[in-house]
């Protein structure tokens, strides 16, 4: 398993006081340093956190790869057009929601992500969709030409018992495991942290993990450098 880390949290901290510090653009840089694969980021409608700066600078000098989470909206396809990452990851934004809420109506919305899904592969980018581990979605993923799926894991980390997480858990395998069979890559995240992680890489078919707030939580007491060692070792 490789693993992504989202550096969101860093542009938030920034954000509240309006200045230049921390830098999420030198927070990409030492998560690569400290072994990531990838460096993911979502720019917000609202950009309540990355901003286009930090884009424009991620894009100039992240080496690993670079995956833009993004609402499927004129403004924001035109700007990952613009910017080329690695990957996109659609996913559903509410204005008013503190996260990510829920996974996306791949099914309810497939005119729409099949046009656009063409579009990002005009510019040779690749596109993930987020939804939940519904063997419906995951069809509809596959129906319009999606490259990967990521799978919404927030459930899963929100098990209130073993027994729970471990029926949660294969939900999610035969998600994969579908995903797979119809010929798309896997990744996964959304509330996965140095705990629920361990039982997690028994699910072969995902081959990225996407992980953001227990990553940057766990900095602000041991340091990025380490936080990001540690979750390396563990996901691998
Ligand atoms: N994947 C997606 C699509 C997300 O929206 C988020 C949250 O920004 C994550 C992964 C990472 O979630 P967390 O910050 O809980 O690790």
């Amino acid at each position: 398993m490789r693993l992504c880390i989202n550096i969101d949290h860093i542009a938030t901290l920034r954000e509240a006081r309006g200045g230049l510090e921390p830098d999420p653009v030198a927070a990409a840089h030492v998560c690569e340093l400290a072994g990531a694969h990838g460096i993911v980021c979502h720019l917000r409608e609202d950009r309540r956190h990355i901003n286009d700066r930090d884009l424009r600078l991620l894009r100039e000098t992240v080496k690993t790869k670079l995956d833009l989470e993004m609402a499927a909206t004129e403004e924001i396809v035109k700007i990952a057009i613009e910017t080329l990452p690695e990957l996109a990851t659609f996913v559903p934004e509410r204005r008013q929601e503190l996260t990510t809420e829920g996974g996306l109506d791949v099914r309810g919305h497939r005119h729409h992500l099949r046009d656009v899904i063409a579009e990002m592969h005009r510019h040779e980018i690749e596109v993930s969709l987020f939804i939940d581990p519904v063997p419906e979605q995951v069809e509809a993923a596959a129906e319009i030409e999606a490259d990967k799926i990521e799978i919404h894991t927030g459930e899963y980390a929100n098990a209130r018992s073993e027994r729970e997480q471990a029926e949660l858990l294969e939900v999610i395998r035969t998600a994969a495991r579908r995903a797979r069979e119809l010929g798309m890559g896997v990744n996964a995240g959304h509330g996965l942290d140095y705990l629920n992680i361990i039982p997690f890489r028994t699910i072969e078919e995902i081959e990225e993990v996407s992980i953001g707030h227990s990553i940057i939580s766990r900095a602000v007491f041991v340091g990025l450098d380490r936080a990001v060692r540690e979750m390396v070792d563990l996901v691998r």
